[in-house]
C-alpha cells in the first residue's frame, strides 16, 4: 500500500502566550520554537508513524529551513525525491500563536505558492504508481483541481481535506473519494442552508465532517447517520489535530478498512497528538493508537 501526499511543508514559528492577543494589543509570549510544519508534510508524516508507505511531493527554499523541514522527512521515513529545491524563493512559514485554549495561524507559503501546474504535470506518471494520493488546500487551487481530476480519471482513490477552508467545485466534489472538511469549512463550501445531517446524507461515504472535540461524523450507505465520539484529552496543542486526523483516516482506508473502524482509529490518533506539543509532536504509532483503542474497549467492555 502506497500513499502519496501533495502539499505543504512548513517551518512553523510558534509562539506560546497566556491567551491570543485581540486585534492590535501586543502580549508578552513565554516561548518561541521553530518545528517542522505544513499540512501536507503533517499529514504524511501521521501517515508514516503509522507505518504506512508515503511519498511526499511538494517544493521547499533553497535555504536552512527547507534543509531542516527535508532532514525532518527523512528522518520520520516519509519519501522525498520528488521535493523540489527552489533557488527563487523561500521554503514557506507559519506563523502560530499557542495561546490556553485555541492557536492563530498565518501561513506565508513561498515555495508551497510553486507546486504548480507545471510541477503537477511533472508527476503526474509517478503518481499512477500510487493506491491513494492525499490533497490539502494549501498550495495553489489549481493544481489541487488538477490533480483530482487526473486520479478521477485514472482511477486512483484521493484524498481532499479542504483545509484552509476555501470552496470546491461541485464538480470535484463528484471526484474525490472522500472529502473531509471540518465544520467551518464545510459551511463555506456549502452554504448555510443545510444541516450537518441533510448535508452527510447528500454525500453517503464520501463526505467526513470533522466537529473537533465533538467528534466525526459520516452518512453510510444505507442512509444513516454515523457519528464516531471524540476521546477526551488532556490538551497541549491542537495544532495538526486535523492533520494526524486525515493522515490516519486516509491510510486506514487504503488499507480496505471499514469506515466506522477507520474513523474511530482516525479520532483516537488526532486526539493522542493533540496531548503533545507542536503540530508533528504526539502524531502516534500504529502500536500507541491500537493500545488506546483496546483499553477504551475494555473500559466500554
Ligand atoms: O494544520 C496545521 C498546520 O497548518 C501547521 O503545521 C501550519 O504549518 C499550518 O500550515
Ligand atoms: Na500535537
Amino acid at each position: 500500500m502506497k500513499l502519496a501526499v501533495v502539499g505543504s511543508i512548513n517551518m512553523d514559528m510558534t509562539v506560546t502566550a497566556e491567551r491570543i492577543p485581540l486585534k492590535g494589543e501586543t502580549l508578552l509570549g513565554d516561548s518561541i520554537h521553530y518545528i517542522p510544519g505544513g499540512k501536507g508534510a503533517n499529514q504524511a508524516v501521521a501517515m508514516a508513524r503509522l507505518g504506512a508507505e508515503v511519498e511526499m511531493f511538494g517544493c521547499v527554499g533553497d535555504d536552512s529551513n527547507g534543509e531542516k523541514l527535508l532532514e525532518n522527512l527523512r528522518k520520520e521515513g516519509v519519501g522525498t525525491r520528488h521535493i523540489k529545491v527552489l533557488k527563487e524563493v523561500p521554503t514557506g512559514i507559519a506563523l502560530i500563536t499557542v495561546g490556553e485554549n485555541d492557536n492563530t495561524i498565518i501561513v506565508v507559503p513561498g515555495a508551497n505558492g510553486q507546486v504548480d501546474q507545471i510541477y503537477a504535470d511533472s508527476i503526474k506518471e509517478e503518481l499512477k504508481a500510487f493506491d491513494m494520493v492525499v490533497l490539502q488546500q494549501e498550495i495553489p487551487l489549481e493544481t489541487v483541481h488538477d490533480l483530482i481530476c487526473f486520479c478521477a480519471e485514472n482511477g486512483i482513490k484521493v484524498i481532499l481535506n479542504p483545509a484552509p477552508a476555501a470552496k470546491v467545485p461541485l464538480d470535484i466534489i463528484e471526484k474525490v473519494t472522500y472529502l473531509t472538511p471540518n465544520e467551518h469549512e464545510a459551511v463555506l463550501i456549502f452554504g448555510e442552508g443545510e444541516t450537518t445531517e441533510e448535508l452527510l446524507k447528500k454525500y453517503p461515504e464520501k463526505l467526513v465532517i470533522t466537529q473537533g472535540s465533538r467528534g466525526v461524523s459520516v452518512c453510510r450507505k444505507n442512509g444513516e447517520v454515523l457519528t464516531v465520539p471524540a476521546r477526551p484529552a488532556i490538551v497541549a496543542d491542537t495544532t495538526g489535530a486535523g492533520d494526524t486526523l486525515n493522515g490516519a483516516f486516509s491510510v486506514q482506508i487504503a488499507k480496505g478498512e471499514p469506515i466506522a473502524e477507520a474513523l474511530r482509529y482516525a479520532n483516537t490518533a488526532a486526539s493522542l497528538s493533540t496531548e503533545k506539543f507542536g503540530a508533528q509532536g504526539g502524531m502516534p504509532t500504529a502500536e500507541e493508537v491500537e493500545r488506546e483503542l483496546k483499553r477504551n474497549e475494555e473500559k466500554i467492555g
